[in-house]
């Protein structure tokens, strides 16, 4: 699952306490492990391998530059959704053929850079946006390789502001009307539409919703094929379940066994768009206790990260596991879950010092004695953890790690009250 565990009573990254780290890099503090990032491509990778899948990391998930080029040597390619990832993506030296460009509100600035550079595909979600593609790239004289991204109207069964491919949701064009994009704009001057992407949400954490939407766009593809639209690249999208509450996800293997028969044997170049799946589990925060306070029958434990660090727990009610760092009694968890009640642990909410009630990270746990200055991690916080972070209440952003076995390296300095206010010396 992860490199992160507890030894001699103490959580370790790989090699390395995480005590050590927090007292060198202070808190709030990202740690990242090197090996589990690794694994997770890896095994995805070899999962997919029959069809030769091209692996698209999803950059909004974890955009740290010395995390985006790890990935890179580990054979990655890259899926942005702004100007601002396509930059990053580039500062690391990826191959500009590598990238796929996603979202609903490109700008006409996005796409310009986008072209000149020379990326590999836009996934395009509307009529209006490939209009516009078809006449920015015609003005510079160049074509845009396009997938139209379909929207299967398929239920993936996870939280509804992460539910993607229902018909309801902003996202992508229904079949039916993807039929006739394709007619409309099959020989439009700057476009080679003559791909079909798909994203249905996140984290979907059952097979059946991808075969599902799989299926259905195949049976479009065909469709398209025998009206004269060639079809040579399927784009399914990211999505695969990571371990937050348990061990929920599925292994890449078993959606690997349901997804790859649908799509071998097909003429079709394959990509895929994971994220969390691949760092979700790589990361961690580590956070200090400042005050310890009761109020009625609760227990707050007032830590230094807040919603500004971790959005996700107020965002989206999402749970990630928390456990000191070197627990009282060296008690040490057998397993990672909500429902975890050990005798010597009291019930506890983690909040943050964040003028609103919503600035929690964990309620209702049951943790061992923590005291003043104790350190806590809070678990699977690799994807969507700090790229989510923000200033708010002029909060200075906090410091990421990397480890790889008994070294540790910063890869984004703590920032500094200078960095709160440069933008505004204008
Ligand atoms: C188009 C697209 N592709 C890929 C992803 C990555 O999803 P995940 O991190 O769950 O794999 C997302 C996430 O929102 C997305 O919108």
């Amino acid at each position: 699952m992860d490199h992160f565990t507890y030894r001699d009573g103490v959580l370790c990254c790989e090699d390395v306490e995480a005590g050590a780290l927090a007292e060198e890099f202070q808190t709030p503090l990202y740690v990242y492990s090197s090996g589990t990032l690794r694994e997770h491509y890896r095994r995805l990778q070899a999962a997919t391998a029959p069809l030769d899948a091209t692996i698209c990391f999803s950059v909004k998930s974890c955009h740290n530059l010395a995390i985006l080029r790890l990935l890179k040597d580990c054979g990655a390619s890259f899926d942005v959704v702004s100007g601002g990832e396509l930059r990053r993506v580039l500062e690391i030296g990826a191959a500009p053929s590598s990238i796929v460009f996603a979202g609903v509100g490109k700008t006409d600035t996005e796409i310009a850079y986008a072209l000149d550079v020379g990326i590999g595909w836009f996934n395009v979600e509307s009529e209006a946006e490939l209009v516009n593609l078809g006449s920015i790239a015609e003005s510079r004289g160049v074509t845009a390789r396009a997938a139209l991204r379909v929207n299967p109207n398929v239920d993936p069964k996870t939280h509804v502001y992460t539910t993607t491919g229902k018909r309801e949701t902003k996202f992508g064009v229904d079949l039916d009307r993807a039929r006739k994009v394709f007619c409309d704009f099959d020989r439009r001057p700057g476009l080679d539409l003559s791909g079909i992407h798909l994203h249905i949400g996140s984290p979907v954490n059952t097979v059946e919703p991808y075969v599902e939407a799989i299926t259905k766009t195949l049976a479009l593809i065909d469709e398209l094929s025998r009206l004269g639209h060639v079809v040579s690249a399927i784009n399914i999208g990211g999505g695969f379940g990571a371990h937050y509450d348990g061990s929920e996800a599925p292994a890449a293997s078993v959606y690997a066994e349901r997804i790859v028969p649908l799509l071998k044997g097909r003429s079709l170049d394959v990509m895929l768009e994971p994220g969390r799946s691949t760092c979700a589990n790589a990361g961690v925060l580590l956070t200090r206790v400042l005050y310890s306070k009761a109020s009625g029958d609760r227990r707050f434990l007032i830590v230094d990260a807040a919603i500004t660090d971790l959005l996700r727990p107020a965002l989206y009610g999402a749970f990630h596991f928390a456990w000191p760092v070197a627990p009282a009694g060296r008690l040490v968890p057998p397993r990672r879950s909500g429902d975890l009640k050990l005798d010597g642990t009291g019930r506890v909410d983690i909040v943050g010092p964040v003028c609103e009630s919503g600035d929690f990270l964990a309620k209702d746990r049951w943790l061992p004695p923590v005291e003043r200055g104790d350190l806590i991690s809070l678990f699977s916080t690799g994807a969507y953890g700090f790229v989510m972070s923000s200033q708010y209440n002029s909060r200075l952003r906090a410091a990421e790690v990397l480890v790889a076995g008994n070294r540790a390296r910063l890869i984004r300095r703590r920032e500094t009250y200078d960095d709160l206010v440069a933008p505004e010396r204008v």
